[in-house]
């Protein structure tokens, strides 16, 4: 081969390498953005900012995600495949395990507590790790159906157990 196609050849080699090189720094670079871009607060904050773990394939908790969002909380989404996983980070007692997990102002909100108890919550400030409306009332924010009987949320502190609200 003559000298100078080899040399193109190289120089075909090297540009499509370049070439891949750039791809490459575009996929990692894209998702960073977007994911840095997420992540910036923004400017009309009014304070209510929440993550909510959940799995994938829970219809209701999607609900709930909305109910808050229609309620001005501005709610960052997490789809995880296990969700007890937060809950038992958060040491959050089985007997008061619902679906989803909300974490807003230092506190965590375990399943469907209608909103005007979160601002209660958030109101007030009470000394504790969280509150919860345990299992999956139907009527609640998010469930269908009708409600049946008042919901008890609890206060949960250090796995100790109190009624904090009845709605
Ligand atoms: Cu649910
Ligand atoms: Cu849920």
């Amino acid at each position: 081969m003559p000298k100078k196609a080899r040399k193109g050849r190289r120089k075909q080699k090297r540009s499509r390498r370049s070439r891949y090189a750039a791809l490459l720094a575009l996929v990692v670079a894209v998702p960073l953005l977007v994911i840095a871009l997420n992540n910036q607060p923004s400017e009309e904050d009014n304070g209510l900012v929440a993550e909510i773990f959940y799995s994938p394939f829970c219809g209701c908790c999607k609900e709930y995600v909305k109910y808050l969002r229609g309620n001005d909380v501005r709610v960052e989404a997490y789809e995880v495949n296990d969700p007890s996983k937060v809950k038992l980070e958060l040491d959050i007692p089985r007997s008061m395990w619902a679906c989803h997990t909300l974490k807003i102002g230092g506190y965590y909100v375990e399943g469907h507590v209608p909103i005007e108890v979160v601002y209660k919550l958030l109101e007030e400030k009470p000394d504790i790790d969280g509150i919860a409306l345990p299992g999956m009332p139907a009527g609640s924010p998010g469930m269908g159906g009708v409600k049946t009987e008042p919901f008890i949320i609890y206060a949960i502190s250090d796995g100790e157990v109190s009624v904090f609200a009845e709605v």
